[in-house]
């Protein structure tokens, strides 16, 4: 949290297929795998491009250890992502953040929600989500418009540090 890169609007992916998309994919993946993040997107590594990973691949395991109630997100690369939200309803839950290290914060998100975009190669994505799904594509895609979760929290009183939040929680190195 700082960094310029993560105030920036980023910029629209214009061709797919290629070795620095799929380069970044790459380290976007390692990334979030070693963090044990439930997503993250291109900017938090310093590349200002519509690009958001999320979810976990079937091969994986366990649940997230830094999200272990959540349901399974399969594992998505969305690219140039639109979010619809398909009606008013809100619901607040704890967020964290790989580039707000060390913080939990209760953030309002759309509970259900329609996303469209492309994965790496090109092909169309377009999927009806609701809870722990939609709050993970909310949080990723609020980072291509520069936004960070702790300006969506309503009570700056429901942010804080995560050990004194979770305290039980083995909460690791975000
Ligand atoms: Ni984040």
């Amino acid at each position: 949290m700082g960094e310029p890169c993560l105030l920036l609007k980023a910029a629209l992916v214009e061709q797919f297929n290629t070795h620095e998309l799929l380069a970044l994919i790459q380290d976007l993946e390692d990334t979030m795998r070693h963090m044990n993040g439930a997503g993250i997107a291109a900017p938090q590594i310093g590349v200002s491009l519509r690009v958001i990973i999320f979810g976990q691949k079937e091969t994986d395991s366990s649940n997230n250890p830094r999200y272990p109630d959540a349901d399974a997100v399969p594992y998505t690369v969305l690219i140039n992502p639109v979010l619809t939200p398909i009606d008013s309803e809100m619901e607040d839950d704890w967020e964290g953040c790989l580039s707000v290290p060390g913080m939990r914060g209760i953030v309002p998100r759309y509970t259900r929600l329609h996303y469209t975009g492309f994965d790496q190669h090109g092909n169309k994505i377009d999927r009806l989500v609701s809870g722990f799904h939609a709050r993970v594509v909310q949080h990723e895609c609020d980072h291509l418009d520069g936004i960070l979760y702790p300006m969506r929290i309503s009570h700056l009183k429901d942010f804080g540090y995560s050990e004194v939040f979770f305290p039980n929680q083995d909460i690791q190195d975000e």
